[in-house]
């Protein structure tokens, strides 16, 4: 291969044709339409098992008429940042609403999760504090970890003896994830209040991929674990993954989301998410509180798909929720499966490297409540027996790549 011409201070085109010969370049697909669990790409249908949208509800009639009639009542856009002139009474609603579901005091509204984790990181961590995080933590924690003045250690994947081990007493903050993103298994959030709670230290979760989908009404992880939400001091929740929307929020004690409003800068000096997208959150976590109906269906669905994977030789992950990966090793086979199965009509993603650790390229599957058995049984047909080779995340290197698509 030709080695690129290097124009100017970046060398990009160096690090685009590096990615290209790894098998590790991203490409966007514009995707077109939206019905829960299918796709529509170039005009052809797919059935869609890439998608969070877990309970199916980014294509719910009662979520859209509730944004399209908050789009009536306070237009499209917020006019500014929160502290200015950004923050409705739709935005109040939905962050007591937040509170009451998940039995925090308060709760503060971002426009996405990736500056919420940010932001919280950044606000709280001076010098002299210490950040421990679980390795395979999204890379919006890890790159702001790793940017701060304090010291930073990555405990290996839900090991509490190694974190055990590392805790200083009364040093920072502890951050796990409720639900892995890209392995779908969750931490164990006893184990990881009690240590907080013998070191003294604060704790935070990330539960992107549990909240909607696990625990009584859709609490999430703390709840589905039975851990009291007073004894992890920081929650933080997506909106765009089972909500259907888009955004996310910080929650925990009256004293932290007022700090977080003088002091986490993606907050206060960012143009607030629209008036209109808190009301359709809002419209969300009402059915989402309801949809146990719903939560039972992915379940059934979560059981059939690791059945029928197991019984065809595939590797699965411990994950008894709607994201299952089938771990590959290789981003070039990981790359040619997603291509076979696309060929079948059936979207699913190959997921590589720096998103996962090197060797354990993956089909990152998940599954919606919008399936139905015989999706299930499509994809188990068209993946077929596994001819792989083992692989396992033990065996592969321990790269601190971030974690992103
Ligand atoms: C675990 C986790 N945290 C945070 C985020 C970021 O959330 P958002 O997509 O709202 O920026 C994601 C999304 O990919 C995620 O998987």
């Amino acid at each position: 291969m030709k080695s690129p011409v290097v124009t100017g201070p970046f060398a990009l085109g160096a690090a685009l044709a590096g990615r290209e010969q790894a098998a590790l370049l991203r490409h966007r697909i514009a995707t077109q339409g939206s019905v829960a669990g299918r796709l529509q790409v170039a005009d052809r249908d797919y059935l869609n098992f890439s998608a969070n949208d877990y309970l199916g509800l980014a294509d719910h009639s009662a979520i859209k008429a509730a944004f399209k009639a908050g789009i009536d009542c306070y237009g499209t856009g917020s006019g500014a940042s929160p502290l200015v002139t950004g923050y409705s009474r739709a935005h109040q609603q939905l962050e007591e609403t937040l509170a009451e579901w998940l039995g925090v005091e308060a709760v503060l509204l971002f426009n996405c999760g990736f500056s919420a984790n940010q932001a919280v990181l950044k606000a709280l961590l001076g010098k002299a504090h210490r950040l421990w995080q679980d390795k395979l933590n999204h890379a919006s924690l890890q790159e702001m970890g790793s940017q701060l003045p304090c010291k930073m250690t990555r405990f290996g994947h839900n090991d509490m003896a190694a974190l055990a081990s590392q805790l200083e007493p009364g040093r920072g903050l502890i951050v796990s994830e409720g639900v892995f993103s890209m392995d779908g298994d969750q931490a164990p959030w006893a184990e990881l209040a009690r240590l907080a709670g013998q070191s003294g230290n604060w704790l935070m979760i990330d539960d992107a991929h549990g909240l909607g989908v696990l625990g009584p009404q859709g609490r999430g992880t703390l709840a589905a674990q039975r851990v009291p939400p007073a004894s992890v001091h920081i929650q933080m929740g997506t909106f765009g993954k089972a909500l259907g929307v888009a955004g996310a929020f910080v929650g925990g004690s009256r004293e932290l989301v007022d700090y977080l409003v003088n002091f986490a800068r993606h907050y206060v000096y960012s143009t607030h998410m629209p008036a209109a997208q808190a009301c359709a959150v809002s419209k969300s976590i009402e059915l989402v509180r309801a949809a146990d109906e719903s939560r039972a269906h992915l379940a059934q669905l979560i059981a059939r798909f690791r059945q029928g994977a197991a019984a065809l030789g595939w590797q699965l992950g411990a994950s008894n929720t709607p994201i299952q990966p089938l771990l590959v090793g290789e981003s070039t086979v990981a790359l040619q499966l997603a291509e076979r199965l696309r060929a079948l009509g059936l979207w699913v993603t190959a997921i590589r490297p720096p998103t996962v650790p090197v060797g354990t390229a993956r089909l990152r599957i998940t599954l919606s409540a919008a399936h139905r058995e015989q999706d299930i049984d499509r994809l188990l047909e068209a993946l077929g027996p596994c001819t792989l080779s083992a692989t396992s995340n033990e065996d592969a290197a321990d790269p601190r790549g971030a974690r992103h698509a």
